[in-house]
């Protein structure tokens, strides 16, 4: 099958072969082509370039096999597909009721502390069937795509005992296996310490290090490891325990730090070699040393600092120190109730003030990386696969986060099928 894009406007996220993260200065370019086409076979970029002979003949080639398929881009912006590298969009219902509590001015601490938030979604994970947690996740999957998200990581941490992360593991995986976009499943077992063992938590961390990890891995259930490692929750120590159990078993780590607190997340988690390092609403400049020269990659979660009102990460000052940054949705029913990147992508620029193009590549190849996807997918290159978002004409890059409100998003294609 091969397809054919023509009249693209703009061709926007161009990076050439092996490009796999984009730090410092280098952020602040987005590779384009004005008035460009591009070519798909079997869902992988083959081809593009300006709209001249080469386009033509591509045009007339395509058009003469039976099966082939022209896309008018009608003069609109063509790029690649968000990726999502940090979720947790396997959940049973919602959490409006501490929405009130949030809005009566309870902080997202003191709900924890009264025994809800993390540990109120694991209640009704637990009373919600395997089919049913499918379901409900997939009306989200479809939600994200439909808002052009290519590539999505999805976190389990809302089961809290064996039998209930294995349930929400087992559910990441029907979603890798039936919907069209890239999933990575990270098991996120020390998300919150279960009801059961309330008040002892360091044998909370046992069953997560002796129990989970070992049936996860025997099930090869998941890509990451993740732990909450913050204020509160788990501590450098038990961080630093379930990510040495994890590499026994070969399981990369990502981290949550520096959300309600300076943790050492960060350092545990560069130590650790983990991919990603996520929040980092709190940091120092001890955090930006101990990234340089790392391949972990800072990961900002602007909609979360949105909706909770806390602070925004120092996104620039991590340019400006030369390292990465990424811009992830967080989707998730407590702190970030969106899973729209596009959102995400103005927030970075809005409230975090980066430039359109720092903000669009933290939001692609940036959390293509995040998410161990880089080499696929994140950038229009030859030989990625063709997750693409097609705009309405808009004047320009900066447009799509600057009127974020505005549906510009005209067509998403997945392995370059249309939605
Ligand atoms: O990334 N901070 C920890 N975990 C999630 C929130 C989970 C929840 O409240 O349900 C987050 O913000
Ligand atoms: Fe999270």
């Amino acid at each position: 099958m091969k397809t054919v894009i023509h009249n693209i406007g703009t061709l926007a996220g161009i990076l050439p072969e092996g490009t796999l993260r984009l730090e410092g200065e280098a952020m602040n370019n987005v590779g384009c082509i004005n008035n460009a086409y591009l070519t798909i076979e079997d869902g992988i970029i083959t081809g593009f370039g300006p709209m001249d002979d080469d386009c033509v003949r591509g045009v007339s080639e395509t058009t003469s096999h039976a099966e082939a398929d022209l896309i008018d881009a009608k003069g609109g912006f063509v790029m690649p597909c968000f990726c999502d590298s940090h979720t947790h969009i396997v959940y049973a219902g919602c959490r409006d009721g501490e929405f009130r509590d949030k809005i009566a001015g309870l902080s997202y601490e003191e709900i924890a502390a009264r025994g809800g938030g993390i540990l109120n979604s694991a209640d009704l994970l637990h009373e919600t069937s395997e089919d049913e947690l499918y379901e409900q996740s997939m009306v989200r999957v479809r939600e994200i795509m439909a808002m052009g998200t290519g590539a999505v990581e999805i976190k389990s941490g809302y089961g809290l005992t064996v039998e209930d992360e294995l349930k929400m593991l087992r559910v990441i995986r029907r979603i890798k296996e039936t919907a069209p976009i890239t999933v990575k499943a990270n098991f996120l077992g020390a998300h919150a310490v279960g009801r059961a063992y309330r008040g002892r938590q360091s044998e909370y961390v046992d069953l997560v290090c002796n129990e989970m990890l070992p049936r996860v891995a025997a099930e090869g259930l998941a890509d990451f490891v993740d732990v909450f490692c913050d204020e509160g929750f788990f501590t450098v120590e038990e961080t630093d325990r379930i990510l040495a159990a994890a590499a026994r078993y070969g399981i990369v780590p990502k981290i949550h730090a520096n959300e309600l607190g300076v943790s050492g997340g960060v350092q545990v988690g560069v130590r650790h070699g983990a991919l990603s390092v996520d929040h980092l609403e709190k940091t120092t400049d001890a955090e930006i040393e101990a990234l340089r020269g790392s391949r972990t990659m800072p990961t900002m979660l602007p909609g979360c600092s949105f909706f909770l009102g806390i602070p925004f990460g120092r996104a620039k000052d991590y340019i400006q120190a030369g390292l990465p940054v990424a811009l992830a949705s967080d989707y998730n029913p407590g702190s970030s109730p969106s899973g729209n990147m596009r959102f995400v992508m103005a927030l970075g620029c809005i409230r975090m003030r980066l430039t359109p193009e720092q903000s669009f590549n933290a939001c692609t190849i940036n959390t293509a990386y995040a998410m161990g996807v880089s080499d696929k997918l994140g950038s229009i290159t030859v030989g990625k696969k063709a997750n693409l978002i097609i705009t309405k004409p808009v004047p320009s890059l900066a447009f799509i986060p600057y009127s974020h409100q505005t549906p510009v998003i005209e067509k998403v294609l997945i392995g370059g099928i249309a939605l």
